[in-house]
């Protein structure tokens, strides 16, 4: 990445990498930790590649101090990490707090501000406690509550150290994999019904949490609370088709403008999204209600409920009208969106099957969001380029898509005037990938999980950001600072 020109990112930019609890941190049945919904579906076998689990994972609940100098040979400013909620509450309430759990994170926080890095906490990345999943988990009304008062003793038991909080990790991919494919834990395929209520209870959730911080925890914390919403950038696959350019817009109404609408613009979803479910509703038959939940004037508005937008981008598609295709008649939410986003040709794909490396869709993402939705400064809080088959700690491709990557987000920043104010690679380490488990590997540190030491390596990616972030902070300070 020597190529890359540091001078354009501000003095104070936030250089990151990302994990999540559930896919580092092992220890599933340690020290009075509850099981997660991740838990249950992996250890029903069938589920996830060649059964992997993340029972041990990279193994952070015992080894967290070789994280912890993993994050400093990177030179790191910021690290995002995610609390496991069953390790602190481990029947997803807090009726019974595991003080185990509170004395890890505690230890972890503490080592992180000990070094100079700043910690980004993200409350909930996937991984529901099962005791909550077993009373209607995200499908619940219930569990917007309950919610709140784990994000209540989060503020409070960390925040006095912690100032950054993501409530939800990608609300579309929990609700989207998880209760309409199915592929994702709790594994339930409801489709064109739960997907919606999922998502719903996720934004009253974080409403509620984003609300209980700006009363109770702000005035004394000063910190910021946001979500991290997940998109692709998008494209009509034939510019001159009018029906392609429409698809293209419900391809966005149905994915970055489902949470991105109600918290940023209107404090509802767009007039479009609804418009399309109900009118598809009546014509398939379901005489229900609505299948896309209305928020009520007895709750907090979901509006204005983000101190900064938390991006995660990792590729692009171009989006092809599907409206008379063969999810027409489906009760669906393939179906309500008719629209299908594909690969151009020409870009390269890294790793696992959907990741085409597009490192321009991020900045033109980063225009459209400050176009569209918010001045309030954005931090990327995932981006990453995945490696499939052998080991390679060379990985010149990986450093080669950072440096294109990060060469955008400067020309956002400096071209588009967009106000970025960090950047988080996805991963520190290589981890458990969801349904892929161990097959795919975005760390910038190699785990070895063939022994149980799981030696962490850097690669020449991780070897290039570092120095990437060592010469961004030998640029001379701006005067008036
Ligand atoms: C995101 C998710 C991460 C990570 C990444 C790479 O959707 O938040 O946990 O798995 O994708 O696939």
């Amino acid at each position: 990445m020597s190529g890359l020109d540091v001078s354009v990112f501000p003095h104070d930019f936030a250089w990151g990498a990302a994990t999540a609890a559930y896919q580092i941190e092992g220890g599933w049945n340690m020290d009075g930790r509850g099981p997660s919904i991740w838990d249950t579906f992996c250890h029903a076998k069938g589920r996830v590649f060649e059964d992997h689990t993340g029972d041990v994972a990279c193994n952070s609940y015992q080894l967290w101090e070789e994280d912890l100098k993993c994050i400093r040979q990177l030179g790191l400013t910021h690290y995002r990490l995610s609390l496991s909620w069953s390790r602190l509450l481990p029947d997803g309430t807090t009726n019974h707090v595991n003080p185990k759990g509170v004395a890890y994170y505690n230890k972890v926080i503490d080592d992180l501000i000990a070094c100079g890095v700043t910690p980004m906490i993200t409350l909930y990345h996937m991984d529901l406690p099962q005791a909550l999943q077993d009373l209607g988990g995200w499908s619940s009304t219930e569990i917007a509550d309950i919610f709140e008062s784990y994000a209540r003793f989060c503020f409070k038991t960390f925040g006095d150290r912690v100032k950054l909080w993501i409530t939800v990790n990608e609300p579309y991919v929990c609700a989207k994999l998880g209760h309409e494919d199915g592929i994702f834990a709790p594994g339930i395929k409801n489709p064109g019904i739960s997907v919606y209520l999922a998502g719903h209870n996720m934004l009253r959730a974080h409403t509620k949490a984003w609300h209980t911080y700006n009363t109770h925890f702000r005035p004394l914390q000063a910190g910021q609370v946001s979500l991290a919403l997940n998109s692709d950038w998008v494209e009509p696959l034939d510019p001159g088709c009018p029906k392609d350019a429409t698809a293209a817009e419900r391809y966005k109404d149905f994915t970055l403008d489902w949470f991105a609408c109600p918290v940023f613009c209107t404090g509802d979803y767009s007039e479009s999204m609804r418009a399309r479910i109900e009118t598809r509703s009546l014509d398939l038959g379901y005489k229900q209600g609505s299948r896309l939940p209305r928020f009520t004037k007895s709750e907090p508005s979901p509006l204005g409920t983000a101190d900064f937008f938390a991006l995660n981008y990792y590729t692009s598609r171009k989006v092809k009208d599907l409206n008379d295709g063969s999810k027409k008649n489906e009760l669906s939410f393939e179906g309500d969106q008719g629209a299908e986003g594909v690969v151009d040709p020409s870009w390269p794909i890294c790793g696992v099957h959907w990741l085409a490396v597009v490192p321009d869709g991020l900045r033109k993402l980063l225009k459209y969001i400050k176009d569209m939705y918010t001045s309030l400064p954005i931090y990327i809080t995932e981006n990453g380029f995945s490696q499939m088959g052998p080991v390679q700690i060379e990985d010149a491709d990986r450093s080669q898509f950072y440096q294109d990557t990060l060469q955008e987000v400067g020309k956002a920043i400096s071209q588009d005037r967009v106000n970025v104010k960090g950047y988080f690679a996805w991963s520190l380490l290589d981890n458990f990938e969801w349904s892929d488990g161990y097959s795919v590997r975005f760390g910038l540190f190699h785990v070895d999980f063939s022994t149980p030491e799981l030696k962490r390596t850097i690669y020449r990616s991780g070897r290039e950001y570092a120095a990437v972030i060592s010469k961004h902070h030998s640029q001379p300070k701006p005067k008036n600072i």
